[in-house]
Formats: structure tokens, sequence, C-alpha cells
């Protein structure tokens, strides 16, 4: 098993106003690990997200990827140092179509277009989407445009990636595919993930483990039939 730690999170404390967001959170992940962070709404998931791919800055805090400091480090750069990123509400060019919406970051990231252009077919031929992709982003299903924003967020091939409800609202069918594109992307090319999701069968399925966020903080870290057990999960749940 590979123990180096990819993305470390130190004491990281971030307020809206009065609202404590994100109270002390400590946590890591290790390379190669795919991690299910779960908790109930407002427990500061996404807002965890937000400061790992730098959209929000920490109040306080350290941010360490591949043990290098990258608190307050721009989305842009932190994406090129290997971070990529989805959103609990899909990030797409509604009005473009699903191959100009992979190669509009390909070419950001690719100095020539022919490459740029062998990338956005690698990715269409990996997620299956070739039969779709003149089509507009408006006019495929929710859950194809799940699937092309997470081919959107590969692209540069990052090492890291954060998924914000990968699974939300998706018809079972499709969410099998990707449940198993996330598999191989994480056994066939070592990609490492942090999965945010309230869907446990899914996270069941792919986690090697949890971590368990209640109103700012990480409660419990373990697996997650471990996690069912914990008496503090069960309180958070469950509002008590
Ligand atoms: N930009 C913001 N401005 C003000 N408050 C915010 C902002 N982003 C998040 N919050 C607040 O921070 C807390 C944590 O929100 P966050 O979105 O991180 O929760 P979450 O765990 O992702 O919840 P959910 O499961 O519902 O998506 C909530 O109380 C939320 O209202
Ligand atoms: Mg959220």
């Amino acid at each position: 098993m590979n123990l180096k730690t990819l993305i470390e999170v130190r004491d990281v404390e971030k307020r809206f106003g009065g609202l404590v967001a994100l109270r002390s959170v400590s946590m890591k992940v290790r390379q190669g690990s795919v991690i299910g962070l779960i908790g109930p709404n407002g427990a500061g998931k996404t807002t965890l997200l937000n400061i790992i791919n730098g959209l929000y800055k920490p109040d306080s805090g350290t941010i360490l990827f591949n043990g290098h400091d990258i608190t307050g480090y721009p989305p842009h750069k932190i994406a090129l140092l290997g971070i990529g990123r989805t959103f609990q509400v899909v990030k797409i060019f509604r009005g473009m179509t699903v191959f100009d919406n992979i190669l509009v970051p390909a070419l950001r990231f690719y100095k020539k277009r022919e490459d740029a252009i062998k990338r956005v077919e690698w990715l269409c031929d990996f997620f299956e989407i070739q039969r779709i992709k003149d089509e507009l982003a408006s006019e495929i299903s929710g859950g194809q445009q799940k699937l092309l924003e997470l081919a959107r967020a590969i692209v540069h091939d990052p090492q890291l990636l954060l998924l914000d409800e990968p699974f939300y609202g998706i018809h079972p069918e499709l969410k099998t595919k990707i449940i198993n594109y996330i598999k191989r992307l994480n056994e066939e090319l070592g990609k490492t993930f942090l999965i945010v999701s309230h869907d446990m069968p899914s996270i069941r399925t792919i986690c090697d483990g949890v971590l368990v966020m209640h109103a700012g903080e990480v409660i419990y870290e373990g697996t997650l039939e471990e996690a069912r057990k914990s008496k503090g999960v069960l309180e958070a749940y469950l509002g008590v």
C-alpha cells in the first residue's frame, strides 16, 4: 500500500462573517486512495473542497499538496500542480458541444492544438461519449453533464480529483458506469479521489475509507462500516 500523503489540511479555519464553516479541520489523504467525504447538510464538505482547490482562502491553517505548501494559491495554479475538481452544481459551457467543452480547458494545458485534440479524443473514448460529442452540452442528460464535467476535470491529468456529489440525480445505469470510470482511473492510472456524497451505497462500493464532517469539524476517520457504529457519527446524522 502507498503510504505517501498526497493532500494534507492542517488546522484550517474558515469563517463567513459570524458563521464558522470550518473549525480547525485537519485531515490527510494518501496517494492512490479513494476517500469519501460525508456528513449532514451544511457540515462544511463543499467548503473544504473549495479550500483545497483554492477557491476560498482559509482564515488560518495550512494546505499541503505533495508536501508543498499551497495555502493561498489561486485555483488555476493549484489545478496546474495536479488537482482537478467537479462541482455540486455542474459547471459546463451549456452553449458549446460536448467536444468543445473538453477542448477549451485542454487548450489551456497543451501548447499544440493537435495534442489538445488528441487528449479530448482519448477522454471521449475513455468515458464512452464519442456518440454524443457533437451534441450541445445543454441537450444531454443531467447525468451525462456530470460525466462531461468529470472529463473536463481530468483533462490536465491531475493526481488528485475532488468530486462534489458526482452521483446525485443520476440514472442508476450511468451511475454504475461512473463508479467504474472512477475505479479504473484509480486502479489503472493511480488517481487519488476525495469524493463528497450522500450516496452511501456508492461510497461503500468505491471508497477505501471515509472522513465524516459535522458542524465544520472532521468527527470521524476510518471505514464506512465502523463510522456507522460510531456514536458521534450517529448523533451528527440524527441531529441529537
Ligand atoms: N460562500 C458562502 N457564504 C456564506 N456561507 C457559506 C458559504 N459557503 C458555505 N457557507 C456556509 O458554510 C456552512 C457549510 O457549507 P457547505 O456548503 O460547505 O456544506 P456541505 O457539507 O457541502 O453541505 P451539503 O451537503 O448541503 O452540500 C453552511 O452553513 C453554509 O451555509
Ligand atoms: Mg456541499
